[in-house]
């Protein structure tokens, strides 16, 4: 079946008591016994499980063409997951450019648990390699990565590290199951912040791991999704789900709309770099145009220095001047967001301090570009 098939029909079942073709959000805390002490529904607790967070599991399984998957609260507690099914004294591989929140738990938490970690240009594959050690139990990739939107080599990557003996785990969130298949280009685990396009609407938080094998590494991320706890909510799971209806269509247009942007900024003479692997000048612009389906809905461009202002100053104003766009955190949503990475992420950040980081969302690309337009107009006086 096409991707748009599974979005709608995957984990949903018509409701065998009410005939509801939606499905409903099972709230129950418990779940019945038999007098055998066995329990005939399969579910007992709602920590260890419940049918609306299965529904979703079922879901993300059938998207990512996956065996099992476990979801939780976040996007970091699904992280967090992964490297503490790690043991202590392992080494991992992380790309020195990796989502900040993912760069803080290793360097901050798991460090301290005497987990190490070494931070490469995951595009440089003689670098990745000159990383492994004997120890090296897991590379992680996140392409394309945040702010900067490198692609790393998925397939390339993977087999550097199955080679090696170690998992390949990848941060799928940017471009979803919908762009990328991660699991079939080499990848061991996918992982997700579903709070980003798969819950698509700005509402909902959570996280999720699909992975290719049932193994005993997934085994022991079950174990800690359902003896930690840091599970969704059946509502929040529901609204995922709900999501992940449209997500086929939402991801088209998010594409269409950047690749617009995109153009239109790479002509600006106020911006002096685009960051976008669908423009032809990008570095991995290869790279992605054979492992995505597409280029994605998010981008990132550095505002060009003028006689009064530095290149910082001009990209906050510029952020401050949009109107359609809001000057927010997060991406994914159906509305345009903007962002000055280097304040979000403060010291140690190594996100150039004039850029800027585009959410694209599913407004009139033509109303988009005259919101930018405006800003830079406003903004930035080259002469
Ligand atoms: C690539 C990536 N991974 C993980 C996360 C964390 O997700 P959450 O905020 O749901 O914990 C984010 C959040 O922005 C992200 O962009």
């Amino acid at each position: 079946m096409n991707i748009e098939t599974i979005a709608v029909h995957a984990g949903k079942e018509i409701d065998p008591t009410t005939g509801a073709v939606m499905p409903p959000i099972h709230l129950s805390t418990t779940f019945v016994r038999a007098s055998d002490g066995s329990y005939p529904s399969g579910y007992s607790y709602i920590r260890s499980d419940n049918p609306t967070r299965r529904a979703l599991e079922e879901v993300l399984v059938a998207l990512e063409a996956g065996v099992d998957a476990a979801t939780f609260a976040s996007g970091m507690a699904a992280i967090m997951a992964v490297f503490q099914a790690l043991g202590t004294g392992d080494h991992v591989i992380i790309p020195d450019d990796i989502y900040f929140g993912t760069g803080k738990l290793v360097r901050e938490i798991f460090a301290p648990w005497g987990l190490e970690s070494t931070a490469v240009d995951m595009t440089d594959l003689a670098a990745v390699q000159a990383a492994l050690r004997p120890n090296t139990k897991l590379i992680w990739i996140e392409t394309p990565s945040n702010p900067l939107l490198k692609i790393t080599d998925v397939a390339a990557v993977a087999a550097l590290a199955h080679a090696a003996g170690a998992i390949c785990a990848c941060d799928s969130t940017w471009p979803t199951p919908m762009l990328q298949r991660t699991l079939a280009l080499g990848a061991d685990l996918s992982i997700h912040a579903t709070t980003k396009y798969l819950g698509g609407h700005s509402d909902v938080l959570g996280g999720a791991i699909i992975t290719k094998a049932d193994n005993d590494f997934f085994a022991r991320i079950r174990l800690i999704q359902r003896t930690g706890g840091a599970v969704p909510s059946p509502f929040d799971c529901w609204l995922t789900l709900r999501g992940i209806r449209t997500l086929p269509y939402r991801m088209r247009a998010h594409c269409e709309n950047a690749r617009k942007v995109a153009h239109f900024l790479a002509n600006h003479d106020k911006v002096c770099k685009v960051h976008y692997p669908g423009l032809e000048s990008h570095p991995g612009h290869a790279i992605a145009a054979k492992q995505m389906a597409d280029f994605g809905g998010m981008l990132s461009f550095q505002v060009c220095p003028d006689k009064l202002h530095t290149g910082q100053e001009n990209a906050l104003r510029v952020a401050n001047s949009t109107k359609l766009f809001a000057q927010a955190t997060s991406l994914g949503g159906v509305e345009s967001l903007i962002e000055h990475r280097y304040s979000v992420e403060g010291q140690g950040s190594k996100t150039p301090d004039n850029l800027l980081r585009v959410s694209v969302g599913l407004e009139h690309p033509d109303d988009l570009i005259a919101d930018l337009a405006q800003a830079l107009a406003a903004t930035v006086t080259l002469m």
